[in-house]
């Protein structure tokens, strides 16, 4: 069927009244956005000439992809996350603001209510025989090198499997396994002691990775670890660091990536005093640069769905 009916009056009121965009009732905002994406939608079926096969594959791909609990990891997969945050950098560089640590994508494996600790955190809960000691640490400052004491450093990996804690399908690690937070001290210092990740794999049998095979993508990530740093007249940081050596570096499957987030890692002895499994370890200093706030506010803050769990 190559007839074109995108612009006729029937399709158009139809979207309309679909939308509801002319009444003066609802919220205007949600019915701009929800009018524009389905005229996009109903135009792309139009000029792909898309049959109803492939409209009703792509409304039960939804339907699993809600059941499997992916949107969120599919929004990464396909580069979404990654072009808000090129929009939110655009943004930033449009009124000058620089010098920070950049920032990239949160991904979906957050979880709220981690405890609080002063300064350093041993994170590792559960023992992993096939991860050795990691140490992360640095200093939080702002964009004029000062330290920000009390900034509450928050991150979160995986295990040696490629599974995070809460959304572990073997179910072996206990809850906030691998995710710490901590205050940093007066002179801006954290310090988290935990266990090295390896990259992540979707769900081989998940939405996401099936619709990745249909395009010839890998659903994989170079091993990482996330982090939110937040401290008082400062922005929120979102980001994340790679393990360098890993390589999937460049061919994140969710565009993470980015030069300046791949510290060194250095191998350091004296992990016994530091209540490490073995005296030989892996350090990686990293230290965050926040950006101050955008007229006495947090211009980017993001607010999103998120796991939250009591410690
Ligand atoms: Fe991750």
């Amino acid at each position: 069927m190559s007839a074109k009916v995108f612009d006729t009056k029937e399709v158009q009121d139809l979207l309309k009244t679909a939308t509801n965009i002319d009444g003066k009732d609802g919220n205007a905002r949600f019915k701009q956005i929800l009018n524009r994406l389905l005229s996009d939608l109903f135009k792309a079926i139009d000029d792909l000439d898309i049959s109803p096969d492939e409209v009703w594959a792509g409304v039960n791909y939804l339907n699993k992809l809600g059941q499997d609990g992916e949107a969120a990891l599919l929004a990464a997969g396909l580069g979404l996350e990654k072009y808000l945050d090129i929009r939110m950098d655009a943004a930033d560089k449009a009124v000058g603001l620089d010098g920070g640590t950049p920032r990239t994508i949160e991904g979906p494996l957050y979880v709220a209510g981690a405890t609080v600790h002063d300064g350093v955190a041993k994170i590792d809960i559960n023992p992993d025989a096939d991860a050795g000691p990691l140490v992360i640490h640095g200093t939080v400052t702002g964009t004029d090198g000062e330290p920000v004491a009390g900034a509450v450093v928050e991150c979160w990996h995986a295990n040696s499997k490629g599974f995070y804690s809460h959304f572990d399908p073997t179910g072996a690690q206990s809850d906030f396994n691998l995710r710490g937070a901590v205050k940093t001290d007066a002179n801006g210092k954290y310090e988290f002691r935990t266990l090295m990740p390896v990259g992540y794999g979707c769900p081989p049998q998940g939405s996401t990775q099936r619709l990745l095979n249909e395009i010839a993508r890998h659903g994989n990530r170079p091993a990482h670890v996330h982090f939110f740093v937040a401290g008082e007249q400062h922005r929120k940081l979102t980001t994340q660091f790679n393990i360098d050596g890993d390589p999937l570096i460049w061919d994140d499957f969710a565009y993470a990536t980015r030069e300046e987030l791949i510290p060194p890692v250095a191998e350091k002895t004296g992990g016994a005093a530091l209540g490490l499994k073995s005296d030989v370890y892996k350090d990686i200093e990293f230290n965050f640069v926040l950006t101050p706030l955008v007229q006495g506010k947090d211009n980017q803050i993001v607010h999103r769905l998120r796991a939250e769990a009591a410690a």
